[in-house]
């Protein structure tokens, strides 16, 4: 597993990010992230976060265009997700994004082609490079193009051990749609599942589920606020899965949100 996962839209993202979602020190623990080799990014309107995630940002000294930054639209913004997305980059002391997401696509609102759509315009202008969504079925991508003429490049679930997402994942890879994993640690309520095969590999369990993640190809953004974990959670380039080791992994699917069902939610 090396490099930057491709983007439909000839871009990449980097495969391991910093979740934001509540934070105690969203600055700090941006800047502390990035000073570990963290490239990517991942905030929201909802978060409350990004001018911190900004000031986390400027504190770095990297240049702008050394991080890959996602942010969010909420489904009260979906109708003007255009309006929203700039007063995101605004807050974030930026002037371009790199991934704008629609959060939910709470389809009961009737909205979210719009806001694709009014995302891909301000794609169009340079505002944002490339446009997602998050917590979409396929059903929902499918009418994305048949109705905008294109995919979103990116799919951000709910995925960890206990929620494999096996058919979105074969979905998505159908129509080259780039997984990202949120709660990529099940939020470590059941780290202890792995501890068999991180003993073994003389890994964390943490270690162990983010190269999981890694290796079936999706993107992920683990958060903690501890600089030891940060450190921890990025220290997975150097080893390797077996074929039993992803067996055992197989084995705990659960079919177990740890969050909202995108079906009635957002
Ligand atoms: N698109 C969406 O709808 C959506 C929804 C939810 C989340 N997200 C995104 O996904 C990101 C991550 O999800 P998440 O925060 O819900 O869950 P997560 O990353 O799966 O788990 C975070 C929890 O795991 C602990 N943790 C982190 N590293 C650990 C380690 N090495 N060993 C043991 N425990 C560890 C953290 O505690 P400590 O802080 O104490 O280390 C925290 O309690 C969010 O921050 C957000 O950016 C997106």
């Amino acid at each position: 597993v090396t490099g930057d996962l491709p983007l439909l839209d000839g871009r990449a993202i980097p495969r391991l990010g910093l979740g934001t979602y509540d934070l105690k020190d969203p600055a700090g623990t941006v800047e502390a992230a990035l000073a570990c080799g963290y490239r990517l990014i991942d905030t929201a309107a909802m978060y409350g976060n990004e001018a911190a995630v900004g000031e986390g940002l400027r504190r770095s000294g990297l240049d702008r265009d050394a991080v890959f930054v996602t942010t969010k639209v909420w489904g009260d913004r979906q109708a003007d997700a255009a309006a929203s997305a700039r007063e995101s980059l605004e807050r974030l002391g930026l002037d371009r994004l790199d991934c704008v997401l629609i959060h939910w696509p709470a389809p009961w609102r009737g909205q979210y082609v719009e806001a694709f759509r009014q995302l891909l315009g301000l794609r169009d202008e340079g505002v944002v490079s490339s446009v997602g969504v998050s917590n979409f079925d396929a059903s929902q991508i499918d009418r994305l193009e048949a109705e905008c003429g294109e995919r979103p490049v990116l799919n951000q679930v709910e995925l960890h051990p206990r929620l494999q997402q096996r058919a979105l994942r074969e979905a998505m890879a159908a129509r080259g749609v780039v997984v990202q994993s949120w709660s990529p640690l099940g939020k470590a309520r059941d780290l202890g599942a792995v501890e068999a095969v991180a003993h073994r590999l003389g890994r964390t369990p943490a270690q162990v589920v983010l190269r999981w993640h890694l290796e079936i190809g999706a993107s992920a953004i683990p958060r903690t606020d501890r600089p030891e974990r940060l450190r921890e959670n990025f220290g997975v380039w150097d080893f390797a899965l077996s074929p039993e080791d992803h067996a055992a992994i197989a084995a705990l699917e659960r079919g177990e949100r740890t969050g909202p069902d995108p079906a009635s939610f957002g």
